[in-house]
C-alpha cells in the first residue's frame, strides 16, 4: 500500500464532497500506480482515521468506485484494486475467443447448456424462420484467465450444422468451428447493448452480488450469403468491461 498520510489530503472546506475527494485521491494513486493492480486497500476504519472522515464517507467513497469497476470488493477479505476493464471497440466482428487473445489473456469456457429447442416466435423472427424451427442452445459461462467475464447463449439453426458436439463446444471456439468445419463464412452482425442488473443465477455464475450492474449483448449473426445463422445474448460483467463506439460525421 502506497502512502496515505493521515488527514493532509482532504479539503474540509471545500465545497466538493469529501466521498468525491477520496474517490479521486485514490483514483489517482490507482492511475499512477502507487496502488498496484491487486493490492488491498486499508480496512475503512483505519482509511476513516487517515482521512479524518467518517466511516460512511469513506464507505460511499469506496462503494462508487466499486461499483465503477475501479475496485473489486471480495466479502469478508477485503476491498482490492481492480485490474483495468476489457476495452472492446464495437465496429468490429469477432468472438470472445479472438477478444481475449488479442488482449493476451487466455479464454476458456465451461458449458452450462447444450440442447434442442424449438424457436420461439421473437426469436424465429430474428433468425428469419418459421417459429418452431429447431434450434441448438449453447449456453457457456466464458472466462479470460480463469475469472468469469459473460455467460453466453447462442442459438444456431440445427439445419445448418446438424452433427455439433458438446464436447467441440466446450474447449473450442464456436466461431473457429463453424468456419473450418462448416465452412461458414461469417459475415456482419447486429448488435444491442442494454444495461441491466444480474439476477441471482446470473450472480452465481459471475461471481458478483445478485443486483449487481451488468450489460446484456444480442447480437443476430449472419453469413456472406446473408443468412442469419446465430441469435446470441451474452451478460457480461459490467465491472470489467467498456464498450467503445466510434462514431462518425462525414
Ligand atoms: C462473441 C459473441 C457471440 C459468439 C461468440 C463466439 O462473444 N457475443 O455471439 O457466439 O463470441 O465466441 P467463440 O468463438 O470464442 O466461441
Amino acid at each position: 500500500m502506497a502512502e496515505l498520510v493521515p488527514g493532509e489530503q482532504i479539503d474540509k472546506q471545500s465545497p466538493i464532497p469529501m466521498y468525491y475527494q477520496i474517490m479521486e485521491l485514490l483514483r489517482r494513486k490507482i492511475r499512477d500506480g502507487e496502488f498496484a493492480v491487486g493490492a488491498a486497500l486499508p480496512p475503512e476504519r483505519e482509511l476513516a482515521e487517515i482521512f479524518r472522515v467518517s466511516r460512511m464517507t469513506v464507505r460511499q467513497a469506496i462503494t462508487a468506485l466499486a461499483n465503477e469497476g475501479v475496485l473489486i470488493r471480495r466479502q469478508g477479505v477485503g476491498t482490492f484494486v481492480a485490474p483495468p476493464k476489457i476495452e472492446q471497440v464495437l465496429s468490429k466482428l469477432t468472438s470472445f475467443t479472438e477478444d481475449m487473445q488479442q488482449r493476451g489473456l487466455h479464454p476458456s469456457a465451461k458449458l452450462l447448456h447444450f440442447e434442442h429447442r424449438a424457436a420461439e416466435e421473437k426469436q424465429a423472427a430474428l433468425l428469419g424462420v418459421p417459429e418452431g424451427e429447431p434450434l441448438l442452445v449453447i449456453e457457456r459461462l466464458r472466462l479470460a484467465d480463469d475469472l468469469p467475464m459473460a455467460i453466453e447463449r447462442t442459438h444456431l439453426l440445427v439445419r445448418l450444422f446438424p452433427h455439433l458436439h458438446r464436447e467441440e463446444v466446450e474447449h473450442d471456439s464456436l466461431y473457429a468451428l463453424l468456419e473450418k468445419r462448416y465452412a461458414i463464412r461469417i459475415d456482419r452482425a447486429t448488435e444491442s447493448l442494454e444495461a441491466t442488473v444480474a439476477d441471482a443465477a446470473e450472480a452465481a455464475l459471475l461471481e458478483i452480488d445478485a443486483g449487481n450492474p451488468v450489460l446484456r449483448r444480442t447480437r443476430v449473426t449472419y453469413d456472406e450469403r446473408q443468412q442469419p445463422f446465430e441469435l446470441a445474448t451474452s451478460v457480461y460483467r459490467a465491472d470489467r468491461y467498456k464498450f467503445v463506439i466510434e462514431l462518425s460525421r462525414r
